[in-house]
């Protein structure tokens, strides 16, 4: 008798005590996930570390379970069986190519790994005959871009819903988020931009929670579909979790960029600016503007000549490669070229105790070069292929030339089978991030040295955008490829890379190389870079410089901040000065300091036309033109 009346408390503690396996994992970006995962179909890793599900063509199905089985049933003896609380965040992005895609993702939980669920509707979920069979024991979360037929009972195609067995949902609602007084605002699953889900279950209290929001909207506070249920029948002891995705005559390309899970607790939050970002589909994006000098035009002429001049010279190195035969023999064409012997020496070996770090391109290694004694940088850009490695030389020659006090001077390269080296002079003082955000190890910039650093880097870009002899777009401007040198100069590293990488790379698709949270809003549509999408980036830059904190940051386990929008508010309340570094105490020259605040503001418009180009940008920082204080901005 007593026995029965302790019992349900028992299952109340049980369900949420350490007595499962509790399972906690976080993925941003799946580079070092491969083996932690299993997939099939069409399902792979891509090179950069973004999880894609499908392709865009016909009847594709891709699934990725995280490999081992996760506790999600307490199942003893004596207790009614209780599913156990979860929780999960994933960043996932939908691209399609053409008019109307399809047929979406879901998140999945399911006794086995090994769905062999159909294509189109079924989301490779189930199939015609299994489909509503409660032996199934599959949970899902549709993310459905495809209005099905009647049987699906679909309310739009463009939707969210629960799916418990069946892939008639039992609840579903339009994609949307509420603002945090309650407005319901919809947006595309199929946008082609990074979108966020939260999903969290109360093994307790038995409420289903999901929430979904573009990626630069932190969790609304109330979740789109809050649902009870009690999964309890439907899960097993043990059940496989990840994602399922299946194309039909509709098809899109289904990303997922970062993934953390956990039972019994809240998932941890991804790090939203180093997520991977999915290649962006090439689209001859239509530049119409009234506006006098049409920046667009300008620079996808500059485009089109690079284009024709990387193809005459590809042409041109491909007749000599077949005359010549040996690859020898245009290498010897170029200038610049070092020995690979003596950068295997000069980074003994590429050794990981030279490591300086790891780029957007790849590993840079310190090295000390054995003739002269110079220390360089070495950076290894890995698994190009031959083709890739001749156009990257012939640019690479080509942007060894520019030469600024505020860029990091390329000194050459060398390129050994699919490896290329690229050889830069070594800064000393390493990059401005790890002086900003990790202060404790580097020592603090006082405000002199920050403003000086901004400066720099404002002259370096404006070189590079208009006096250079052709237009070099930077395309990753962020603190990190800020380097500084032995009096603390600020230099741009890695100036016009992006762009050969890109071109290099893969020449039917543009990828964005850039980094999530400097990565101008145009330019996720467009895919296009232009100077002003780098004048962006900058703005973000100076607001991280004066602010002492990173564009995206995790502010809770579930919170995030966005520096910009969090700086445009405090000047909105006039209460600008808020936002300094809090490190800097109370040295710093207020006016310089509202200047770079403001300025980066005004940088970072999501208009680009309404942006200053980098020449302006210097004649307000040296105090030539002065920022109006009620400059109208546009957001
Ligand atoms: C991923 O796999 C590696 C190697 O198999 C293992 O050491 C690691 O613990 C796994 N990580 C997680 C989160 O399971
Ligand atoms: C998509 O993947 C399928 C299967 O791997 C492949 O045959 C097809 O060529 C791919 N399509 C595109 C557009 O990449
Ligand atoms: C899917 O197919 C594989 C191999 O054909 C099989 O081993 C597995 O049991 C099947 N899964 C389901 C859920 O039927
Ligand atoms: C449907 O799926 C079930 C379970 O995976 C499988 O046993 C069955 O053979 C499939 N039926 C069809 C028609 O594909
Ligand atoms: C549900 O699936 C089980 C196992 O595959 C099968 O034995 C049963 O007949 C199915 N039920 C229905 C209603 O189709
Ligand atoms: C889900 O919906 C199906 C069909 O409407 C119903 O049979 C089932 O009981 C529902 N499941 C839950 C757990 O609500
Ligand atoms: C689910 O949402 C409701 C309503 O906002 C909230 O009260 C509850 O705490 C949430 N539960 C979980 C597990 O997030």
């Amino acid at each position: 008798m007593a026995a029965s009346i302790v019992l349900p408390f028992l299952v109340l503690l049980l369900a949420s005590s350490s007595l499962s396996d509790n399972i906690d994992f976080t993925y941003n970006g799946f580079k070092s996930a491969a083996t932690n995962l299993s997939l099939d179909g069409y399902a792979h890793i891509t090179s950069n570390g973004v999880l894609q599900l499908t392709n865009d063509s016909y009847k594709v199905t891709g699934h990725a379970f995280f490999s081992s089985p996760i506790q999600m049933l307490l199942n003893t003896p004596s207790v009614t069986p209780a599913a156990i609380s979860f929780s999960t965040i994933f960043v996932f992005d939908i691209i399609t190519v053409g008019n109307g895609g399809g047929h979406g993702f879901a998140f999945a939980m399911a006794p086995t790994k090994t769905l062999n669920g159909s294509c189109c509707q079924y989301l490779g979920l189930l199939n015609t005959s299994s489909n509503g069979n409660s032996s199934n024991h599959v949970f899902a979360i549709e993310f459905d871009t495809v209005q099905g037929s009647d049987m699906f009972k679909d309310i739009d195609d463009n939707h969210v819903g629960v799916d418990i067995n069946s892939l008639v949902s039992n609840i579903s609602k339009p994609a949307s988020y509420y603002t945090d007084n309650f407005k319901m605002v919809d947006f595309e699953l199929e946008s082609g931009q990074p979108i966020q889900a939260w999903i969290d279950y109360d093994g307790i209290a038995k409420i289903l929670n999901v929430t979904i929001s573009p990626f630069y909207v932190d969790k609304p506070s109330r979740p789109l579909i809050s649902h009870a249920i009690d999964l309890s029948p439907i899960f097993k002891e043990y059940m496989y979790v990840g994602f399922s995705s299946s194309t039909g005559k509709l098809s899109s390309s289904h990303y997922i960029m970062g993934w953390s899970f956990r039972t019994n607790g809240m998932a941890r939050s991804l790090d939203l600016s180093h997520l991977p970002l999915p290649p962006q589909p090439a689209k001859s994006s239509s530049i119409s503007k009234a506006t006098g000098i049409n920046i667009g035009v300008i620079s996808s002429l500059v485009t089109l000549l690079l284009v024709a001049f990387a193809f005459s010279v590809s042409w041109y190195l491909w007749r000599r490669a077949k005359l010549a035969e040996t690859l020898e023999d245009w290498e010897i064409d170029y200038p610049h070229r070092f020995p690979y012997r003596d950068l295997y020496r000069a980074t003994k070996g590429f050794k990981e105790t030279e490591l300086l770090g790891s780029g957007t391109f790849g590993l840079v290694y310190k090295g000390i070069l054995p003739r002269t004694g110079e220390e360089v940088a070495v950076k290894k850009i890995s698994n190009n292929s031959r083709q890739a490695v001749r156009e990257f030389v012939a640019e690479v020659v080509c942007l060894a030339r520019i030469r600024h006090r505020n860029l990091v001077p390329l000194q050459g390269w060398c390129k050994r089978k699919e490896d290329i080296l690229l050889v830069s002079e070594f800064m000393p003082n390493g990059s401005l991030d790890t002086f900003l955000f990790e202060s404790e190890r580097c020592g603090l910039l006082s405000w002199d040295q920050r403003f000086k650093i901004l400066k720099g880097v404002a002259m370096g870009l404006a070189y590079l955008h208009e006096e250079w002899e052709q237009v070099v777009v930077h395309r990753d401007i962020k603190s990190s490829n800020v380097l500084l040198d032995a009096e603390m100069n600020g230099r741009l590293s890695d100036f016009g890379l992006a762009g050969v990488y890109e071109r290099a790379k893969n020449p039917s698709t543009t990828i964005i190389v850039g980094t999530l949270a400097y990565i101008a809003p145009e330019l996720s549509r467009t895919g296009k870079s232009m100077p002003s999408s780098d004048v962006f980036a900058y703005g973000i830059l100076l607001l991280e410089v004066a602010c002492g904190r990173r564009a995206i940051e995790s502010t809770s386990p579930t919170g995030k901040l966005l520096l910009m929008d969090w700086v445009r508010e405090c000047k909105t309340r006039g209460r600008l000065l808020e936002v300094v570094d809090p490190k800097l105490g109370q040295s710093y020259l207020r006016e310089e300091v509202e200047l770079v605040l403001k300025l980066g503001l005004v940088c970072s418009q999501s208009i680009p036309e309404v942006r200053p180009t980098m020449r302006q940008v210097i004649r307000y920082l040296n105090g030539d033109d002065s920022l109006a204080d009620d400059v109208a901005l546009v957001f």
